[in-house]
């Protein structure tokens, strides 16, 4: 028999509850914040992501040229194609925009826990405005995103680095751009990897002070407060401009956590720099949260790119936002017993006696199907007895019986699940009588 690829999941009808619930969350958190749902297409020109991702996202794509040409690709994430559909309507877009996305994405990655070759994320970006204000709202609501399921400070964090301080001290070490955007990539699979393979990959830039620049990123990663962060980078590097834009990164530093603090969500952040993050086009603050006990991958990751849409799409666009995953978030939900048990339960079960009974039945149960009640009957004419035996479990709380006796008398019995009550309903006020009973 044929068995579902590796690292792709089977949604039977419980794990696409628990979707769903995961799905409803995410968009009413975002509705809360003001912002609007879009979505693109799953498969999209290889170009896109090869423009500008970065090289370890394009190695795990799932690509191949169709049948007319076309070299494609799954998405293995939303921001490209969202820059995409932002850059085409920059001039018409009220500003800023506030957009939000629930989709599947699919990343060949190497087996292994948390680590999913389909998996959907939530994304939520702010376009058009430069400032941390965009940060502070999308990191609120990363968090309500995490807090409206009943995670609390104790169960997970949001840690907070800057691409730009880093590029600040890299620079005072004298590296260029492109030095400087290598050493960030290595820095982020730095935890992944042996400290062998790092100090390898750093000695193209460093040569024997690698293993110096080691400690030095140590140091970098514990500084826990601003305070910390301005002495240690402005101890590093004696050139005037580079002082001067350290002190006004701070300044925006203090903005953001101002914010935050103002919002009671201090509690959640941690200042962390050994955070860059891996896509290659993050430009300013990063983020992402983990959970406390640290035994999960990472829920959500995020941060700004201000240059992605004009590469993509030619408008000049600053932009910031982030995607938390679905299934760390799962794991984490489970394992803190805050996933709701899954019931499957009709409102109204029709107990139908008999061809004669069946037209009067079935347009009861239209009109109330109608009017939104949840009405099941059994597909195969089967005794009384069994009816009610199904009528029983099947969660619902009414049995609507129609017997030779109500069909003449043009009623329907109505009894109650739970107390065995039974009431004679005259035919036209059926509909009156279920509302009245489920409104109390
Ligand atoms: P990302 O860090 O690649 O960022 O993914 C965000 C989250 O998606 C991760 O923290 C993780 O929860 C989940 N995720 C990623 N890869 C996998 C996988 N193979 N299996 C299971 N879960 C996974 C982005 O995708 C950015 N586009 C987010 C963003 C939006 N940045 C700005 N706007």
């Amino acid at each position: 028999m044929f068995e579902r690829l590796p690292g792709f999941r089977d949604f039977y009808p419980e794990e696409c509850a628990v979707r769903n619930h995961l799905f409803r969350a995410w968009r009413s958190a975002a509705r809360r914040f003001g912002f609007s749902e879009y979505d693109g297409p799953l498969l999209e020109s290889l170009e896109l992501f090869r423009a500008k991702s970065g090289d370890e996202i394009v190695e795990q794509l799932f690509s191949f040229t169709d049948r007319g040409g076309r070299e494609v690709a799954l998405r293995p994430e939303l921001t490209p194609s969202l820059a995409r559909l932002a850059g085409a309507r920059a001039q018409s877009l009220k500003k800023p925009v506030k957009w939000f996305g629930i989709g599947e994405q699919f990343r060949y990655e190497r087996q292994q826990r948390g680590r999913l070759r389909s998996f959907y994320q939530f994304n939520a970006d702010i376009l058009g405005e430069p400032g941390p204000a965009a940060e502070i709202e999308l990191i609120a609501l990363l968090i309500h995103s995490f807090t409206s399921f009943g995670l609390g400070a104790a169960d997970f964090a949001v840690r907070l680095s800057d691409r730009d301080l880093w590029l600040f001290y890299l620079r005072g070490m004298g590296l260029d751009e492109e030095a400087c955007a290598g050493v960030l990539s290595v820095i982020d699979k730095m935890g992944r990897e042996p400290e062998e393979k790092t100090l390898e990959k750093l000695e193209p830039y460093f040569g024997e002070a690698r293993a110096d620049f080691m400690g030095k990123i140590a140091s970098l990663r514990d500084l826990k407060s601003l305070e910390d962060m301005r002495e240690f980078l402005l101890a590093h590097t004696t050139d005037g401009a580079l002082r001067e834009g350290i002190e006004q990164r701070l300044a925006q530093w203090r903005t953001l956590l101002s914010g935050l603090e103002a919002m009671g969500l201090g509690e959640f952040i941690r200042i962390d720099l050994g955070i860059v993050r891996g896509l290659a086009y993050y430009t300013g603050f990063v983020f992402e949260a983990f959970d406390r006990a640290g035994e999960l991958r990472a829920l959500a990751g995020g941060g700004r790119y201000d240059h992605l849409i004009e590469k993509l799409a030619g408008p000049e666009m600053a932009a910031a936002g982030f995607g938390i995953g679905d299934a760390t978030l799962w794991e984490l939900l489970e394992s803190k017993k805050l996933l709701p048990r899954y019931v499957e339960a009709a409102d109204l079960y029709a107990v139908i006696e008999g061809e004669a009974a069946r037209e009067a039945a079935f347009r009861d149960v239209r009109a109330l199907r109608e009017a939104g009640f949840r009405v099941e009957y059994s597909l195969k004419p089967l005794a009384f007895g069994k009816q009610f035996k199904l009528a029983a479990s099947s969660g619902a709380r009414l049995a609507l019986i129609y017997g030779s006796e109500e069909i003449a008398n043009a009623t329907v019995k109505v009894r109650n699940l739970q107390d065995r009550s039974e009431e004679a309903v005259p035919a036209g006020r059926l509909a009156a009588f279920i509302r009245e009973f489920f409104s109390g």
